[in-house]
């Protein structure tokens, strides 16, 4: 038999799944697909179309993001560029691109279903996250089930509850709408209701759905892999989440019900799949950033700003 990922699974894992925030270890940080040969390979053959290359800007500056791409640099090229620098390279739907993180992912959610009778989950996906000493991630939630693996470095995690005022139904429905995560309102005072963890190779995280969270990394470069899943409760209140957005935002109604059962639901349900059929929500989803620069192969963690690049062709001519 395989060896289980889940290397401490004990019951009052199961007692928690999905209704408190709950740490566990693993053991992808020993993976041979998750050793940095690997993962260099990986980004080598990445399709362009599947990563997202952030930098961050200068550090206490304004919160700017540009996007950018890796230019011809090697895998471990890339890393090291990452290490030196304030950005993060995120491999998006890794399982979708490559089968044998597919089956990880896969023997994951086969464990957590052997061991949270009736936990049955589908849609599943799993992207992995290179970042940068000290990057963060900003205060925001998430619409399917997820949970964060820890494989190489270490990051602190503030896990908040999923409740007024960290978040709201209106925050959840212009999330749904919008498909933009990270526009939530925080405030610091909410730390003080946080679940703090600091979490390090072969840790990982499961949270209550939608529990808002935030990441800080410490001063190390980062590997670590989220999962994202769905499962019939979690659709079901995806669809009212949806269904009470269009009743607000178009019809300026009020709506208070979150029930996922009976004929709100069913109206809510039919309302949300008539306009996503319309192609409405297309019009309410933000344009993508543009490319704006690569990675410079010269300066480990520096970027070359692509709108410069006409000059410089100018130059060389
Ligand atoms: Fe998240």
């Amino acid at each position: 038999m395989t060896e289980p990922i889940f290397t401490d699974w004990r019951p009052e894992l199961a007692e928690d799944w999905g209704r408190a925030p709950l740490c566990a270890r693993h053991r992808l940080d020993r993976h041979p697909l998750f050793s940095f040969e690997a993962l260099a390979a990986l980004i080598e053959a990445y399709p362009r179309a599947h990563y997202a290359l952030v930098h961050m800007g200068a550090q206490g500056g304004k919160r700017e993001w540009r996007e950018g791409e890796l230019g011809g640099l090697t895998g471990a090229e890339v890393i090291e560029a990452i290490k030196a620098g304030r950005m993060w390279l995120n491999l998006r739907n890794i399982s979708a691109v490559d089968a044998r993180y597919r089956d990880v992912l896969d023997q994951i959610f086969e464990e957590v279903r052997r061991n949270v009778p009736g936990y049955t989950t589908h849609n599943r996906t799993s992207g992995l996250l290179i970042s940068s000493p000290n990057a963060q991630v900003y205060y925001h939630c998430d619409l399917p089930g997820q949970s964060l693996w820890q494989i190489h470095g270490a990051k602190r995690v503030y896990v908040y509850p999923n409740r007024p005022p960290f978040l709201t139904p209106e925050q959840l429905e212009t999330i749904a709408l919008t498909e933009v995560e990270v526009n939530m309102a925080y405030d610091p005072a909410y730390d003080a209701h946080a679940r703090v963890f600091e979490i390090g190779g072969g840790e990982m995280l499961h949270w209550p759905l939608n529990a808002p969270h935030r990441v800080e990394n410490l001063e190390c470069l980062n590997v670590s892999m989220t999962t994202e899943y769905w499962t019939e409760a979690i659709r079901r209140n995806q669809m009212v989440t949806m269904g009470n957005a269009i009743l607000r935002t178009r019809l300026g109604l009020a709506p208070r019900s979150t029930a996922t059962k009976g004929v709100r639901f069913w109206a809510k349900a039919a309302l949300q799949a008539g306009v996503r059929r319309a192609g409405l929500l297309n019009a309410m989803r933000k344009a993508k950033r543009p490319i704006d620069f690569r990675l410079d192969p010269l300066r480990p963690g520096q970027i070359v700003d692509l709108a410069r690049q006409p000059a410089l062709l100018d130059a060389a001519e």
